[in-house]
């Protein structure tokens, strides 16, 4: 993710390198951490406690399936017994495009909005967090994309993911999309770490079976990579270790059995304990391959981890086969990491390269992203 930052230029006067000074920044710099509120209902205590903070007007941002199904009930039910003020865009759509959040930004001034909760997957908490900077620093999105691009700190954001995937809840990242050049960018700043975030089971039962595996798959594959890298800290391996265990234990129940609530739970509690690890030790080949046929194609971008992180784990066995013992061990998911990964990607009809659209001559067309 971090190279996807990286211009060409950057990257011909040495990645190595700057690859070493990005991992020494984000191994060391403060990161925030939200307040979590857990558990069935508690999207609509976030509502109780955000309705008590004396904000002006709240902008809250999703997209049109979710506000379809009714789930921001209990959330906007509680800002309007608690006597807050909202409205709703919902209508963001996958990977967060950049249109799409131009109007979300306008949509927030014409409101005159001070806040935002995020309400979604990854696609609309990652809109939110980008509106959050863009009202803050009015320049183009795509000026915004990097580390720390913004001056002025974003908007305050809270956060309530609908998917258990991406960690975007506790995350400094906003991955975006530019439908123009068919790429996808990532915004870095410590300050889009939402103050507070509910992981709301009831909100995840409807989750349909083949997104409930693909965003169960990047929580995996977040926790994998950043268990596995360079810039690991014993925070970021205890956290990735807890979401692997829980991810082997769960993913399967809550794909079977979608309203099954201790395995929603679990689920959105690995999720969120993969994105600490990650927004902490970062991830790796796997992601900057998925971005690239995300951007491309609009993979899901879980879906493209799951058929990817196999081959990679097996390409990289020889530099990581201590670490992959390591997680074996630890959370007993046994001892040969991409069977492993396969086997329960297989249970989950996911990642099978039989159901992608990757073509093999991408590899060598995309190569400078892939690299990355
Ligand atoms: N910011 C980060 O740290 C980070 C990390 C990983 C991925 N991402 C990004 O997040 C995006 C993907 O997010 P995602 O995988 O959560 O998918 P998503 O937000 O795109 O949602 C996928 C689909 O699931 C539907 N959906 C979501 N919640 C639902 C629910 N509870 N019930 C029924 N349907 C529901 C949505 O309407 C959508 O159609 C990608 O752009 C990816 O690059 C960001
Ligand atoms: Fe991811």
């Amino acid at each position: 993710m971090l190279s996807d930052l990286l211009s060409d230029s950057v990257r011909a006067a040495g990645l190595g390198a700057l690859m070493k000074g990005a991992g020494l920044v984000t191994r060391f710099i403060p990161i925030p951490q939200p307040t979590l509120l857990v558990g069935p209902g508690s999207s609509g205590r976030l509502g109780q406690a955000i309705a008590g903070f004396g904000h002006r007007k709240i902008l809250i941002v999703t997209d049109g399936i979710i506000s379809q199904l009714g789930l921001l009930r209990s959330l906007t039910d509680a800002l309007t017994v608690g006597g807050a003020n909202y409205v709703v865009f919902d209508e963001i759509t996958p990977d967060a495009p950049i249109p799409l959040i131009e109007k979300g930004i306008e949509f927030f001034k014409m409101h005159d909005c001070d806040a935002i909760v995020a309400f979604g997957g990854g696609s609309p908490m990652d809109a939110s967090k980008a509106i959050a900077v863009a009202v803050a620093n009015p320049k183009p999105l795509r000026n915004l994309a990097g580390y720390l691009k913004g001056l002025r700190s974003p908007v305050k954001i809270y956060a309530v993911p609908t998917t258990a995937g991406t960690g975007s809840e506790v995350t400094v990242a906003a991955v975006i999309s530019d439908p123009v050049a068919g790429k996808k960018m990532v915004i870095v700043d410590p300050r889009l770490v939402p103050k507070m975030a509910a992981l709301d089971p009831s909100l995840m039962t409807g989750l349909p079976p083949h997104v409930t595996a693909a965003t169960g798959i990047d929580a995996l594959t977040h926790a994998i990579e950043a268990f596995v890298g360079n810039w690991t800290t014993p925070y970021s391996d205890g956290m990735a270790l807890a979401a692997v265990g829980l991810i082997f234990e769960n993913l399967r129940t809550a794909y079977r059995d979608g309203n099954n609530l201790e395995a929603r739970e679990k689920m959105a509690l690995a999720s969120t304990y993969a994105g600490f690890a990650f927004t902490r030790a970062n991830v790796g080949y796997v992601h900057a391959i998925a971005h690239q046929f995300g951007g491309k194609y609009h993979t899901p971008h879980g879906f493209a981890n799951a058929i990817m992180l196999p081959y990679v784990l097996r390409y990289s066995l020889p530099a990581i086969t201590g670490r992959l013992a390591l997680l074996a061990v630890l959370d007993e998911v046994g001892h040969r990491a991409h069977l492993e990964v396969m086997a329960l990607a297989e249970s989950c009809q996911v990642g099978h390269p039989g159901h992608g659209a990757i073509v093999v001559h991408d590899f060598d067309q995309g190569a400078d992203g892939v690299k990355a």
